[in-house]
């Protein structure tokens, strides 16, 4: 029943994706590797699956590199370079967090050089590592456009553009809208959540036993509230996941949000606002609406400032510009 559910979904959504953006942005294409690399996107999903089973927490971790990439500098794989000795990159600001899934990307990489060499970016081997690693989680399977092309630029002063945890959902749509998304793409954006964990270092001041200045987040509820103090006792590094199943992508981060189950403030103002709690409680409800409007939306993200032609390169090594 799922999974005749998810082809007619994913038929729908081809059409709706093709249609829409093959038209507006024609040097990226579904097709762009097919001449050139034909099996780019088979040893790209090998190599997430190979990982996955191994360790399926990096399901989050790929989605979530994927996010920082495109709105810093847009989709370029400018996340995905090392610092040097004159230059401090991405990765290295506080805002990277606990980002991972490096070593996955890496590896795709290595193979794809050994039979394709200097044709696939890293750019778009991160956009189809972030989408394989959905699906591997149980989400929905869509197609993307390719021929982004890896930057040049990777600067620490760069992340600021990432929504800080702290945010109310006038804060997040403001900062979407930037980048053109709606309120409604924000919110289902944020259905990443579903997957992964943060740390207490993101969401302690929500605490009273951490933060003395205030009472507990009036928008959490009390006993999840304990359950995160007890978890935060172990210090800022301790994990708390977003939902009860953080290696499935499915709806449970938004039934939670319901509960007063939110983690970060930037989660919890999706229900607690008026102008958004509408689209968590039908996304709660309604799983194929979250993974086609998820799907759609990611698309779309993946367009973000992209670059084409002699605007960016194809890297060597992901970690290192050419
Ligand atoms: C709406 C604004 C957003 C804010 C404020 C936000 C903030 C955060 C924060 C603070 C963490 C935890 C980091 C840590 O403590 O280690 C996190 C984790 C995560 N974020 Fe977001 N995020 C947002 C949107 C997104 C979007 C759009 C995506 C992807 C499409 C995404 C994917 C993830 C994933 C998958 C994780 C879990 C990572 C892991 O477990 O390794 N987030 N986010
Ligand atoms: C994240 O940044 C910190 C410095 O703020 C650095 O020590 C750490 O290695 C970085 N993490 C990753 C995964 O690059
Ligand atoms: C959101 O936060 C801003 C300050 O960053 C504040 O001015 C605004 O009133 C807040 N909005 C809501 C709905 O709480």
């Amino acid at each position: 029943m799922a999974s005749f559910r998810l082809i007619t979904l994913s038929l729908v959504l081809i059409e709706v994706v093709v249609h829409r953006y093959t038209l507006s942005a024609d040097a990226l294409s579904m097709d762009y590797y097919a001449m050139a690399c034909p099996f780019a996107e088979i040893i790209v999903r090998n190599a997430v699956n190979r990982a996955l089973r191994n360790d399926p927490t990096f399901s989050a971790g790929l989605l979530r590199m994927h996010f920082h990439d495109c709105f810093i500098q847009g989709c370029d794989g400018s996340v995905l370079i090392d610092s040097t000795k004159d230059n401090v990159a991405e990765k290295d600001s506080p805002a990277n967090l606990s980002l991972r899934g490096y070593e996955i990307i890496d590896q795709a990489k290595q193979q794809i050089e050994a039979q394709c060499p200097g044709v696939v970016s890293c750019a778009d081997i991160l956009a189809m590592a972030a989408r394989d690693a959905v699906l591997w989680a149980g989400g929905p399977i869509y197609d993307i456009p390719k021929g982004r092309k890896d930057g040049r630029r990777s600067r620490i002063e760069d992340t600021i553009n990432l929504p800080p945890p702290f945010f109310n959902s006038s804060n997040l749509i403001r900062m979407f809208g930037q980048r053109g998304f709606t309120a409604q793409e924000m919110v289902v954006l944020s259905g990443a959540h579903t997957l992964g964990a943060a740390r207490c270092g993101s969401f302690k001041n929500r605490l009273s036993k951490f933060d003395a200045t205030h009472d507990v987040d009036p928008s959490l509820d009390p006993g999840f509230a304990r359950m995160l103090t007890r978890t935060c006792s172990a210090g800022d590094t301790a994990e708390a996941p977003f939902d009860w199943t953080r290696n499935s992508f499915d709806t449970a981060y938004f039934n939670a949000l319901q509960m007063g189950g939110g983690v970060l403030i930037s989660d919890q103002t999706l229900f607690t606002s008026p102008q958004t709690r509408g689209l968590v409680v039908a996304y709660a409800m309604n799983e194929a609406r979250f993974f086609f409007d998820f799907s759609q939306a990611m698309v779309k993200m993946g367009f973000l400032d992209v670059k084409e032609g002699d605007a960016g390169e194809v890297r060597r090594d992901c970690r290192r510009v050419n």
